[in-house]
């Protein structure tokens, strides 16, 4: 289903860990739509490996960077533009990363240092990169930036502990600089907030299996597939979308506009 809709465009994709990742499935369709982007991940998830076979077959380039660090995104956001040969028109953050989820800390009782490293990660990540392209030019008129987040951000799931306060920081900055980017270059920022889906960081939330299950029945069209949202990511990333900025997204077969739906409700019904 491939429409050159990226043709001509440039990308940085942040995030792919694996051929389970978001941002795998984002970096396939879009060498398919016809863009050329720069692949990269932080330098301990290149240890994998697996990002270099992405590369491969993308025809694209792994430059590590640590989103944390805006040294280390000076550094790609340079590299990047130098391979490409010019100015970048999409950015995919696809990243999330909680050290209180990972050591099973509960959110009454979370570690400060690993909430520190949490928000820095999975959403002031966000504000660096888009600080240091702002600061270095580096994102072309109606350029656009998505992000990926998850509907913790508006509502509580438990077990989602602090990475929900991290989706709403994000949420967050991506409306505050959507505006500034937006008036001075006319750069686009949004979020899309997905359906679970099975992947490395998905995995990591505790009762994921059994989650998984309740977000199909709870969705009039079931759970968005990864493929599902890397198809999105593209609709955002093309021209089709300009005038969409400073919006979060719901990409999840209608579970955010869902009160109850009767295969869940028939669970609760008396046995006679
Ligand atoms: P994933 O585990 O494949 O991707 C997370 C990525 O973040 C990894 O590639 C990891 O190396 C990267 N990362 C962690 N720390 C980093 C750092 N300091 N610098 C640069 N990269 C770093 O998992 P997935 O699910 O594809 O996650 C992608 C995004 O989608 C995350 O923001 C996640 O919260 C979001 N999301 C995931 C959902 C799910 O159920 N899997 C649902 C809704 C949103």
């Amino acid at each position: 289903m491939a429409n050159n809709l990226l043709k001509g465009k440039r990308g940085i994709i942040f995030g792919a860990l694996n051929d389970m990742s978001i941002a795998w499935k984002v970096a396939e369709r879009a060498h398919e739509e016809g863009a050329e982007f720069v692949l990269t991940n932080a330098p301990i998830a290149m240890r994998m490996g697996a990002i270099n076979d992405l590369a491969e077959k993308t025809g694209s380039i792994v430059i590590p960077a640590d989103a944390t660090s805006v040294e280390d995104l000076e550094k790609l956001i340079q590299e990047a533009m130098d391979h490409l040969g010019g100015k970048i028109d999409f950015i995919l953050h696809s990243i999330g990363m909680s050290p209180n989820v990972r050591k099973k800390k509960h959110y009454t009782d979370i570690n400060y240092n690993y909430y520190n490293q949490t928000l820095d990660v999975s959403a002031g990540s966000l504000h660096k990169i888009l600080a240091t392209a702002q600061k270095m030019d580096a994102l072309n008129e109606w350029g656009s930036v998505v992000a990926l987040t998850y509907i913790a951000a508006q509502r509580i799931f438990p077990d989602y502990n602090d990475m929900a306060d991290a989706k709403s920081l994000l949420e967050s900055i991506t409306r505050s600089f959507g505006y500034h980017y937006g008036i001075k270059k006319k750069v686009r920022v949004n979020t899309i907030s997905q359906s679970p889906t099975v992947t490395t960081a998905g995995q990591g939330i505790k009762g994921f299996d059994e989650f998984i299950n309740f977000s199909e029945q709870m969705s009039p069209l079931g759970n968005a597939s990864a493929v599902a949202c890397a198809d999105y990511c593209i609709s955002m990333f093309s021209d089709l979308t300009r005038y969409v900025t400073m919006q979060n997204l719901f990409h999840d077969g209608g579970f955010s506009n869902t009160g109850v739906t009767q295969q869940v409700i028939e669970r609760f019904g008396s046995e006679d």
